[in-house]
């Protein structure tokens, strides 16, 4: 069957469809139903099934006889190493590492924060939680010890488990102190910590609350795998919303399992024994479902990377490892592609390679933009498929589903609806919109499985943020349009949201930081275009009256504040000093036409807007900062 019998199948018998694709898991007791519609417009998934996520993802692929086969690659150009990792290892480890949580009070339901590095043992801290029935939060190294702090208050782990250091090219990142001043700010306090020591840091252990790895999995039975509800939280992963507080996306167990199956063979042509490598990190969803859960679920090897695109030590690093591990489908954000590109832009590197074995190259995480997909298509010769989706999703609403069928690619499209989603693009009023037309991103309610059902602890919340605007949708937060052949294509966020280097930051976020600072009245930020990193923040400060702080020194202050507060990752480098801000009559900032100056993009003269003069302000600043193609209205 090609894709549009299976997405017809789908709408045909969506039950149907997704009761066969469970059979595809072991479970302890089989589902009685596939959704579970009673609490319209909140559905789940599977509820009533009995399952454990990582007996799906590494004990059934011992008892099958995978267990010489090498489950988890470690690949760390940092730190100069290679590891390979079978499932019979993993399984030990896992146990081991679930056996000692089990021992220390940790049980099917409790909440457990992972601060790591890119290193096997993240991945095996998220299958031991998974062991337990136990709720992972992983949280990315890449932020600061507050933003850890509001996700230890949020989801009140039991335990939290970390290494001692990450590994920048160019730093070491010190996760103990940072971990140490989150316990410390957070107000809720975990009853335990548990540190890997990595050789290149070994970090001081507070008496009685800290154990170390090994140490604290001295002498422990190893844990079997409980048994969950299919309606179980798998975990919780936070992601920026429009405010400072991150949204707790929550995933149920079941659910998860069957849509990663289903997604590894029907979109990325993964079975098992194949080998997949996605580059991302296990603090985003990505590192979640395809460094972590998909792969191993569906008996594949997967690859874990410390390293970058570029500099560790050279922009050939990814072909390197597709080679030596003979890679078949590989996984990462076109920003990681035009930082390779911007140094190796006739593919030499890439041709150093054997790459025999790469079948397609998937991107997502941020808009492909099309001469990044060309440049890569004309250099790998394989399919370069771009595919769409969010943390709230955990898999791919549109895709070039690969192993199904190889649709033609269209430049600049993540293609077609994956079964499961009806996508549709809506005006304001809600009504769909024609072919051609931009309108908000919408899918019609259900959402598949593997999707969120809720955010933790704040269902209001998860109405309000997704359900309510457009009643009987989930709204997705993008714009876009449907061409006539049923492509989607994904053109910007609709709220707050940006996207550095594929990831997601919340500007509402770095707004709460510049406002805290003293001499801050008012402030914005916005995403400008970056040509490496897709957008870069920008912010806009007007100081309190009386202020003669120089302008540097409170932007250098202000800099300072959102990397201490939020983190690197935020990349917040740049801002200036104005007088005002330009705003609607009714005090909203215009920040979208703020965007579109700064991008020498035309732009409509909004009707609603108080003083037009203070868009010339903003234009004249955006000048003196060397923004030199900004633009006026037109
Ligand atoms: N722990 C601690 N700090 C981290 C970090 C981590 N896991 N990841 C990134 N940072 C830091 C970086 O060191 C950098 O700090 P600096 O300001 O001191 O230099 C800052 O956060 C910004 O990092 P990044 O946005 O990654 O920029 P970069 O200049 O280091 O690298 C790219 C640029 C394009 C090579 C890099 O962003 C990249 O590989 N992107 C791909 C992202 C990706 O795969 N996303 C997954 C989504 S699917
Ligand atoms: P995250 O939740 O971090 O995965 O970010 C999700 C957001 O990234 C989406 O809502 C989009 O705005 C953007 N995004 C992800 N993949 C794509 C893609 N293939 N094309 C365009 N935008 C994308």
């Amino acid at each position: 069957m090609g894709y549009r019998e299976i997405y017809s199948a789908w709408q045909a018998d969506p039950e149907a469809f997704w009761m066969q694709a469970a059979e595809a898991i072991d479970w302890v007791r089989k589902p009685s139903k596939a959704l579970f519609d009673e609490n319209a417009p909140i559905y789940e998934w599977f509820s009533d099934g009995m399952v454990n996520a990582c007996w799906n993802a590494v004990d059934r692929h011992v008892e099958a006889g995978r267990g010489d086969q090498i489950a988890i690659m470690h690949e760390s150009p940092i730190t100069l190493s290679t590891k390979g990792l079978t499932y019979a290892q993993l399984q030990k480890r896992v146990a081991s590492l679930a056996g000692a949580l089990r021992m220390r009070g940790v049980e099917k339901g409790d909440r457990v924060i992972i601060y790591m590095p890119m290193i096997p043992e993240a991945l095996e801290a998220m299958l031991a939680c998974a062991r337990l029935g136990a709720i992972h939060s992983v949280v990315f190294g890449g932020f600061a010890a507050s933003e850890l702090a509001v996700r230890i208050d949020d989801c009140q782990p039991k335990a939290i488990i970390a290494a001692s250091c990450g590994l920048e090219p160019n730093r070491v990142v010190h996760y103990k102190p940072l971990l140490d001043a989150a316990i410390d700010q957070a107000s809720h306090k975990p009853e335990f910590c548990v540190i890997f020591q990595r050789e290149q840091e070994v970090a001081k252990l507070i008496e009685g609350r800290d154990f170390s790895w090994h140490g604290f999995q001295y002498g422990v039975k190893p844990a079997e795998c409980v048994p969950v509800e299919g309606n179980h939280p798998a975990y919780i992963l936070y992601t920026s919303g429009t405010t400072g507080q991150p949204k707790g996306v929550v995933r149920h167990t079941a659910g998860h399992l069957v849509a990663l199956q289903w997604s590894m063979k029907n979109i990325y042509n993964i079975e098992a024994g194949d080998r997949f490598w996605a580059a991302s990190d296990v603090g985003w969803v990505v590192g979640h479902s395809y460094i972590c859960y998909g792969p191993l679920i569906a008996g594949g090897t997967t690859v874990v990377f410390e390293g970058k695109p570029v500099g560790t030590p050279h922009p050939g690093v990814f072909w390197r490892i597709i080679q030596n591990h003979r890679i078949k489908s590989f996984f990462t954000a076109p920003t990681a592609l035009r930082a390779i590109r911007r140094e190796d832009p006739n593919g030499e590197w890439i041709r150093r390679y054997k790459l025999h074995d790469l079948q397609a190259l998937f991107l997502a995480g941020e808009r492909a933009d099309p001469d990044t997909v060309k440049w890569a298509q004309d250099h790998l010769g394989v399919p370069v498929v771009d595919h769409w989706w969010q943390t709230e999703t955990g898999w791919a609403i549109a895709a070039n589903p690969i192993g199904i069928e190889t649709l033609p690619t269209k430049l600049g499209s993540p293609s077609v609806p994956m079964p499961g989603y009806d996508v549709q693009v809506l005006d304001e009023g809600g009504n769909p919109v024609p072919p051609g037309t931009l309108g908000a991103i919408a899918i019609k309610l259900p959402l598949p499985p593997g999707t969120l059902p809720t955010l933790w602890n704040a269902e209001s919340r998860f109405r309000k943020s997704y359900l309510d605007h457009f009643p009987g949708y989930y709204e997705t937060g993008d714009a876009g349009y449907v061409d006539e052949d049923g492509y989607l294509y994904i053109m910007a966020r609709t709220d707050d949201v940006i996207n550095v280097a594929g990831h997601r930051l919340s500007t509402g976020a770095m707004e709460e930081v510049l406002a805290s600072h003293p001499a801050v009245a008012e402030c914005a930020v916005i995403g400008v275009a970056d040509s490496l990193k897709g957008q870069s923040p920008l912010g806009f400060l007007c100081l309190k009256a009386g202020v003669d702080t120089p302008h540097a020194k409170v932007v250098a202050e202000v800099v300072k504040l959102v990397r201490e507060r939020i983190g690197p990752v935020a990349a917040f480098k740049e801002a200036c000093v104005v007088d005002r801000l330009p705003k609607t009559r009714s005090g909203k900032i215009l920040r979208a036409t703020m965007a579109k100056i700064a991008d020498g993009e035309a732009f409509k003269m909004p009707a609603t807007i108080d003083d037009p003069a203070v868009l010339d302000e903003i234009t004249e600043a955006l000048r003196q900062l060397g923004y030199p193609q900004v633009a006026t209205a037109g």
